[in-house]
């Protein structure tokens, strides 16, 4: 999780690096920092708050570099002292971090032992002052990162200003780290977005390495050895900053455009175009198990209502890792990540790496594209709100084009679906009048029924995470078998139901859910088609928008969340 940034040579450091952390926000806001090197001497700025406070207290200034850290809080409490970038024991290093270290107890002893006095929490602040203590042993700050790289066990990219000069160090392991070449200098993020602009030609580093950037040299080493370092071009969209006042709103209004960009790029002359391979082993595959977390596991469930195959599994990442499993060769296995970096996805992958492997994501350079055997894009744009709307409907209208093209089954309904979405998107001032009634209460039931019981799960996660309105998902069978003792004027059910043939089961929930004084609410749209389910999904979107609204939180930035989840 954790954004981090830097720039080095003759450029305006202070607007990289705010603008940097400005982008890399939506990887984790818990706190926010800078440090630049003027003249040997080490600055440091950092608030345990998101980056608009931080810029409030950031001066613009004149340096020698800049590196910029915002994070999400995973060893220590969000406080000053564990807000990055950290300085060492002796002053000479200024060091933010990406990733987490499994030994760092170990290694904060030693150095106790050896007289370093650390201040706060957090496993980074461990490896600024063990990166000083063993430079202070040999006086060569590359051969003392060679040493750190062999001691540390667990994932990061280090940024390192240096008192004595003005270059930036680096390593790299386990998480991404890339370097983007400009006219009189370089800049270092995690993510190419932090770089603010759509043409950029960048190096990205593998793992254990490291080296140096300046104004005029990029020097990469692996074990002691000097690297190749080749530049590429990539152009990415990009909008500009600070235009969009809230993200999930733009996001979820830019569904139908950009679905419909994806249908179409899928279908030609009323063919699925994917890649044959991937057809072939999904129809001999004698199993096939989707795995996701969140909500990319809310999108994978669909697939197997919609699939006639007869043994397919939906599994959270996070539970799969450690189940005992026996997998046979005609397996297959679908990822979906949005990010495409999500770690329990990359563990899963980890696992089954030796079977066919189909990661979904909307990040074709993303870890997991480059694990899979075969990665198919779901290109609805980057998404920047935490909560992931526009992506969850991507990833369902790939698995169900994948299973029309198994089938040899109609396009219609797919087709239908940027129309209909359309006309959800026209009756949000409705959806507001619900969101009235909504925001009132502090929890509530989804109801819904088959495929609908799936979006119930993916609407109370977004109510959660957005209003903070806590939220179940009943299956409608099981209200009488114990949910509905909760049921009471202050206790109300969400309905979702796109499906007629279960109007009569509906009904008799309601009357169930009325002689106990519950309140109903429900958004009534039948369209008659199979994706019908997917506009109470959008419906659920825009109500926890609008119930944010009312309720005044941060819609694009929850508490305690980050968009990628990048640690275990
Ligand atoms: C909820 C949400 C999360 C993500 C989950 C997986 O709105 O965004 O539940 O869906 O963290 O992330 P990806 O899809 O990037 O692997």
């Amino acid at each position: 999780m954790c954004g981090i940034i830097g720039s080095v040579g003759i450029l305006n450091h202070y607007k990289n690096v705010i603008n940097g952390l400005k982008r890399l926000e939506y990887r984790g806001y818990d706190s926010s920092g800078v440090s630049y090197l003027v003249n040997h001497d080490i600055k440091m700025i950092k608030v345990p708050l998101m980056v608009e406070n931080l810029i409030k207290q950031v001066r613009p200034f004149i340096s020698e570099n800049a590196i910029g850290h915002t994070r999400w809080a995973t060893h220590g409490k969000i406080s000053k002292e564990n807000t990055h970038p950290f300085i060492s024991f002796h002053g000479l290093f200024s060091l933010v971090h990406n990733g987490t270290i499994d030994n760092y107890l170990n290694l904060k002893e030693e150095l106790i032992e050896n007289g370093y006095q650390l201040e706060g929490e957090t496993d980074s602040e461990v490896v600024v002052n063990y990166l000083e203590y063993l430079y202070l042993e040999n006086f060569d700050l590359l051969k003392s990162l060679n040493l750190l790289d062999q001691k540390l066990k667990g994932s990061y990219s280090l940024v390192v200003i240096f008192r004595e000069n003005s270059n930036l160090y680096f390593l790299k392991n386990q998480t991404s780290l890339l370097i983007c070449k400009e006219k009189n200098g370089y800049l270092i993020s995690s993510d190419l977005y932090a770089f603010n602009k759509s043409k950029i030609n960048y190096f990205e580093l593998q793992d254990h390495q490291y080296g140096f950037i300046n104004q005029n040299e990029c020097c990469v080493y692996l074990n002691n050895q000097v690297q190749n370092v080749l530049f590429s071009q990539i152009t990415i969209d990009i909008e500009p900053l600070d235009q969009i006042n809230c993200y999930l709103e733009k996001e979820i209004f830019e569904c139908p455009k950009v679905l419909e960009y994806e249908i179409n790029h899928y279908i030609n002359n009323n063919q699925v175009i994917i890649d044959e391979e991937i057809i072939d082993k999904l129809k001999k595959a004698s199993k096939i198990t989707i795995i996701g977390c969140g909500t990319s596991y809310h999108a994978g469930l669909t697939f197997k209502r919609f699939s006639l195959h007869p043994n397919i599994e939906v599994k959270l990442a996070s539970e799969f890792i450690y189940e005992k499993n026996i997998f046979d060769n005609n397996e297959v296995f679908i990822v979906l990540s949005q990010s495409g970096e999500t770690l329990d996805i990359i563990r899963s992958l980890d696992k089954v790496n030796d079977y066919f492997t189909i990661g979904i994501t909307n990040n074709k350079e993303s870890r997991i594209a480059r694990m899979v055997k075969k990665h198919l894009d779901i290109m609805v744009k980057k998404e920047i709100s935490v909560a992931s709307t526009k992506a969850y409907f991507g990833e369902v209208v790939l698995l169900y084009l994948l299973n029309a093209k198994i089938n040899n089954s109609s396009l219609n309904d797919i087709q239908e679906l940027p129309k209909n979405l359309n006309f959800v998107l026209n009756q949000s001032s409705k959806i507001k009048d619900i969101a009235k009634n909504v925001s009132k209460y502090s929890s509530l039931y989804f109801l819904g029924k088959g495929i609908d019981y799936d979006a119930c799960k993916e609407c109370s996660l977004k109510l959660k995470e957005i209003t903070y309105i806590h939220s179940e998902a009943i299956p409608l069978g099981e209200l009488k078998h114990g949910p509905l003792a909760l049921i009471n004027e202050k206790f109300p059910v969400i309905i979702i139901h796109s499906l007629p043939e279960f109007n009569k089961v509906i009904d008799l929930a309601k009357n169930e859910i009325k002689s106990r004084k519950g309140n109903i609410f429900q958004f009534e749209l039948f369209k008659n088609n199979q994706l019908d389910f997917l506009l109470q999904v959008l419906f659920g979107d825009l109500l926890s928008l609008y119930v944010g609204r009312i309720l005044n939180v941060n819609i694009d930035k929850p508490k305690n969340l980050a968009k990628s989840v990048t640690v275990e």
